[in-house]
């Protein structure tokens, strides 16, 4: 079988992009060999309010339960409960060079927006080296991710391509695999930019837990254009092409197939609000019951970094053996 990894950062609130373009698609292939991870660590690369945290990586759990990952079928786990990974992430710091992490755009991005004299910690230079230990701790195949991730998965594959040469087979190289094309939801206020979780208030954000009625309120102010034409075309017509996908994407069609049942907005805008709103439903019942009870999420958790760390363990005392550490 095909072993697959990814993981998700505890920041911000999860949005209908997260769940159309990575969430589902995780949901929909889960099988025994699925191990996904609430990466907590990676979140500390800025500073946190540590309630905030702790409540941010609650709530990720259990949104990800109440979209259906099965801790009977799947692995989902939080990233620190496995040692493991910060272990093994040392290995990989010492494998990776200084030339290959200051070549990462997602850093250079991150330290330049940070400015001159800003704080820009020693983590978030080396966080590839951390993820690459994530994903190679499970002798993953694939890594579903978002193209945003690219270059840090080819950063994993050189790592143990270089690993495995220097010392010996120990880690399988993985490759990413990206959701398909219509899996980018775009911001319903400016359809040509990518939804995102950003701003907690943006209007042009469909949050998971939003209610029905602020969900409704967004769809009908959705940007669209003054041609009044339903027609699936991303260039010219971007903010009704969102529509589509998005109504396409929640009921399981095509875009194309879904513009051939409307010939106006309004339709088409009441249709997708009652979509979402529908298909949103029995995940925000599942989330109050889960909320309501985080004792069971942590049951839960447990479990799953328990059957983790069955993996990671082997894979880690592989790799210091391998590197000449002394048995312990
Ligand atoms: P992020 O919110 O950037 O941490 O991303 C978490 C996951 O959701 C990644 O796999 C992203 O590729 C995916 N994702 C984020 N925003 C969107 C979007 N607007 N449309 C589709 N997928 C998205
Ligand atoms: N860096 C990823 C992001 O920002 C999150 C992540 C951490 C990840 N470790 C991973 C994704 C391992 C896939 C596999 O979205």
């Amino acid at each position: 079988m095909t072993r697959v990894f990814s993981g998700i950062k505890p920041t911000g609130h999860v949005h209908l992009g997260n769940l159309l373009g990575a969430l589902i698609p995780w949901v929909e292939r889960q099988d025994a060999d699925s191990i996904y991870c609430v990466v907590d660590l990676h979140a500390l690369t800025v500073p946190q309010d540590p309630d905030e945290l702790r409540g941010t990586t609650l709530r990720l759990a259990q949104v990800l339960l109440s979209l259906g990952l099965d801790p009977e079928v799947c692995t989902l786990f939080v990233q620190s409960h496995v040692h493991e990974h910060t272990e093994l992430a040392w290995l990989m710091e010492c494998t990776a060079s200084f030339g290959e992490l200051s070549r990462m755009t997602q850093f250079k991005d991150k330290s330049d927006k940070a400015g001159r004299g800003g704080f820009v910690s020693g983590g978030l230079f080396t966080y590839p080296a951390l993820m690459a230990a994530d994903i190679l701790l499970y002798d993953a195949d694939e890594v579903p991710v978002g193209d945003d991730q690219r270059q840090h998965v080819e950063l994993t594959r050189d790592l143990a391509e270089r690993f495995n040469s220097r010392y010996g087979p120990t880690f399988t190289v993985p490759r990413a695999t990206f959701p398909s094309a219509g899996a980018r939801v775009m911001d319903l206020q400016e359809p040509t930019a990518k939804m995102s979780k950003s701003d907690d208030q943006a209007p042009g954000t469909i949050l998971l837990l939003d209610e029905p009625k602020a969900i409704e309120r967004k769809i009908k102010r959705a940007v669209t254009d003054s041609d009044g034409e339903v027609r699936f075309d991303v260039e010219a017509k971007p903010g009704v092409s969102n529509l589509l996908s998005i109504l396409a994407g929640v009921t399981g069609r095509t875009p194309e197939a879904v513009a051939a049942d409307y010939e106006r907005y309004g339709p088409l805008k009441a249709d997708t609000a009652a979509a979402v709103v529908e298909r949103l439903a029995p995940i925000q019942t599942r989330y109050a019951e889960l909320a309501a009870d985080p004792a069971e999420t942590a049951r839960l958790l447990a479990v799953g970094a328990d059957r983790a760390r069955e993996t990671a363990a082997a894979t880690l005392a592989r790799a210091r053996d391998n590197i000449g550490l002394l048995p312990r």
